[in-house]
């Protein structure tokens, strides 16, 4: 009977409501409605994973937030704040974006802003979110809903559902600037199954490192490896949350082979290292997979750098392999300076294109794998030559 305190089928006393949590809607998977299914006889399992939603309070909830975040200046702030504000309402929010920003604009030619280049504390590890080895607590990981997310724009231009409404209106408003990036996005999973399958197949490896992970979708790196080796490891690196919930519960891999999961930032290559060694051996070789990833190292020193750090951590016979996005004109990249700089202010983490050049000191030490370093789209497709993308792809092997 509803508002009985105890459950008509197995008489379990209901649980107490807390903080003025409404009876009958504990956190699903622990309420006496997971465990018989719905009033109505249906027994629907709880959607997984769970993860904790930032709620959405009112106006002055949101503004506090928003100051507390503290990423980037006062104009991106309140830039933030009015797509916070205006989340889930349509284009009326876009109305309030400055007029140069509004859908379709192209002209203002402006570089991206260059934010600082340090890890985003809002964006790194939060203390909720757990990595595979760290020591288990059931506390969900809490995801922000107020801004858009990389991981979560990235999935949408790819088609898939995990992203939220801020999300949407951010990646379609880039999307509307940068109508390539689509392309972009699948030619970059694309060309991640074709580099896995080389790998795997006629190079004979079976560790991978793969910074960046992005939210699941179809061939991740380990269904690609396990297929070809069932014996694969496979270590995930992102500093999402939510690409770390969704990344466990549905990230699985083969008995005979391994895959794990950590939480950490590619600002931090000793982290990665030290928590991947507990699944990798760094004394055979390993091919570590930077995909769409150094974009987020602002600065090309550092990136260089971490690329240096942790290539030296490998053996010889390892390989690097990179996507990463340009500005070069002959690959259709000068759209996408507009784009980035109105990423840069609506959206998390900063981003930065590359020339050709640059990317390929990424590689500087190591041996290209034929076709070297071209279009990712153009490394070594299926079928006919594919239209260039402005996304530059390579694999480099450790001599
Ligand atoms: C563009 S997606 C690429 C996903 C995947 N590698 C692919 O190519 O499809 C970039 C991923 O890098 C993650 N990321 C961004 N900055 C990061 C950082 N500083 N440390 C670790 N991961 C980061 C994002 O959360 C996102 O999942």
């Amino acid at each position: 009977m509803r508002g009985s305190r105890y459950c008509s089928r197995c008489g379990a006393r209901r649980a107490r409501p807390v903080d003025g949590a409404v009876p009958g809607r504990e956190r699903p998977g622990t309420g006496l409605r997971a465990k018989h299914g719905a009033p109505d006889g249906s027994k629907r399992a709880p959607k997984a994973p769970f993860v904790r939603v930032r709620p959405r309070g009112g106006a002055r909830a949101r503004l506090r937030r928003g100051r507390a975040r503290a990423c980037g200046g006062a104009r991106a702030r309140l830039l933030r704040h009015r797509i916070g504000r205006f989340s889930g309402q349509g284009d009326h929010r876009a109305a309030q974006w400055p007029a140069e920003y509004r859908a379709g604009h192209r002209s203002t030619g402006k570089a991206p802003t260059a934010p600082t280049d340090r890890p985003r504390p809002r964006q790194t590890r939060s203390a909720l979110v757990r990595d595979s080895h760290a020591p288990t607590s059931d506390a969900p990981p809490e995801i922000d809903t107020g801004v858009a997310h990389n991981a979560r724009v990235w999935n949408h231009w790819l088609g898939g559902k995990d992203a939220y409404d801020v999300d949407r209106q951010v990646g379609d408003q880039v999307a509307g600037m940068f109508p390539v990036i689509r392309d972009v996005a699948r030619a970059d999973r694309a060309f991640l199954g074709r580099a896995v399958c080389h790998l795997a197949g006629e190079r004979g490896v079976r560790q991978f490192l793969d910074i960046g992970t992005g939210l699941p979708t179809a061939d991740n790196t380990h269904e690609t490896a396990q297929r070809i080796a069932p014996e694969a490891r496979i270590v995930y690196v992102d500093n999402d949350p939510i690409v770390l919930a969704h990344a466990r519960a549905l990230l699985t891999g083969t008995p005979q082979g391994a895959t794990a999961y950590v939480d950490a930032d590619v600002h931090d290559p000793e982290r990665i290292l030290e928590r991947a060694a507990e699944t990798l051996d760094f004394g055979r070789p390993v091919a570590v997979m930077m995909l769409g990833i150094l974009n987020f190292v602002l600065d090309t020193g550092t990136a260089r750098d971490i690329v240096r750090r942790i290539m030296a951590a490998v053996p010889s016979g390892s390989f690097l392999t990179l996507t990463h996005p340009t500005f070069d004109a002959d690959v259709g990249g000068e759209g996408n300076a507009a784009a980035m700089a109105f990423w840069n202010e609506h959206a998390v983490p900063p981003i930065t294109a590359r020339s050709r050049a640059e990317i390929a000191s990424f590689l500087d030490g190591l041996d290209l794998v034929e076709p070297g370093l071209v279009p990712c789209s153009q490394w070594r497709p299926d079928a006919g030559t594919p239209a260039a993308v402005p996304q530059y792809g390579a694999v480099a092997v450790k001599p």
